[in-house]
């Protein structure tokens, strides 16, 4: 089962990975300083848990993963690019990302926020080419445009940003996180069925495993600042400062049976798919991930 369940993960990191590697590659365009910014950020080795997610999710429904490849594209495009925001000086300004310099620190302040803007571009994009039914790309835009933008991970910055100001309470934290994080780990459990154009009723569970996973993944997010060692993290720890997060809200121990349940009602909503092995395991070491 180990082996089974390692081999898939890097199965499909690997075709992200490599459909992520051919992208922004045209030496004969003259912008070539953009594509280097958006590149250097882009194959810096992150996780890849969302594309994973996205290409699982079709599997899951019947589809055929390979097909789901330009929406999992589209979707750590714009990861990433919330990532490259995320850093820069007017908001957590952070110097390490993925285990190197972030983007700002190699091609400056504008730079990066013209890199972040292609990819959020790009993504849309890359979305509305790919090889599937003018529905399911309307739907795919739909829900990238949703969870990424105003009702979903930019609203939960803002109020990120804002919470800075603030002592936030339980209800304000789940807020923020709900939509910071939470959005486009929807956003990528949605796309998979999506592209395997699956059920409603799927598309309502793959949801509300997404949601509850979304929660976990930010407060282990929120613990790895506290306790995580950075090189391992590939960015500084301790950088949550003044911010409420679940740690300063709950402390440590009170968090980590916050994260076990939020896992176990993940685990729950994948009751609803017969051939869930994969998602268990990736959801069971996601939670004692230590980057
Ligand atoms: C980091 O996301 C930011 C959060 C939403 C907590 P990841 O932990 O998925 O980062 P990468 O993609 O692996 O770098
Ligand atoms: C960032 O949350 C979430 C987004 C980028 C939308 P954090 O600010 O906690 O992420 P890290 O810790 O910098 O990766
Ligand atoms: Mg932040
Ligand atoms: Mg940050
Ligand atoms: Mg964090």
């Amino acid at each position: 089962m180990e082996q089974t369940f390692n081999e898939q993960l890097k199965t499909y990191q690997q075709a992200a990975e490599d459909y992520l590697s051919r992208c922004f590659t045209d030496e004969t365009l003259p912008q070539q300083t953009l594509f280097e910014a958006m590149r250097y950020s882009l194959l810096a080795g992150g996780k890849r848990i969302r594309p994973v997610l996205v290409l699982e999710f079709c599997r899951l429904c019947g589809g055929d993963w390979h097909k789901a490849l330009d929406f999992a594209a589209a979707l750590e495009m714009i990861h990433t690019y919330s990532l490259i925001h995320d850093d820069l000086p007017c908001m957590d300004n952070d110097d390490y990302r993925r285990g190197r310099l972030t983007n700002h620190k190699v091609f400056g302040e504008a730079q990066a926020v013209l890199a972040g803007d292609g990819l959020l571009t790009a993504a849309f994009s890359t979305a509305a080419g790919a090889d599937a039914l003018p529905e399911t790309i309307a739907a795919v835009v739909k829900t990238l445009a949703d969870c990424a933008g105003p009702l979903g991970m930019v609203g939960g910055q803002v109020l990120d940003m804002e919470g800075e100001q603030t002592q936030l309470d339980a209800q304000g934290l789940l807020d923020i996180h709900r939509r910071k994080t939470g959005a486009l780990i929807v956003a990528a459990c949605t796309l998979g069925v999506l592209a395997a154009r699956g059920t409603q009723a799927q598309l309502d569970a793959a949801r509300q495993y997404a949601e509850a996973l979304g929660l976990a993944f930010q407060i282990k997010d929120d613990m790895l600042d506290e306790t995580g060692d950075a090189a391992k993290l590939g960015k500084a720890v301790h950088m949550d400062g003044n911010k409420t997060t679940f740690v300063t809200l709950y402390g440590l121990e009170a968090c980590e049976g916050y994260l076990q349940q939020e896992n176990a009602k993940a685990l729950a909503a994948l009751e609803a798919f017969e051939d869930r092995a994969f998602l268990t395991e990736l959801t069971k070491r996601l939670a004692s991930r230590d980057h």
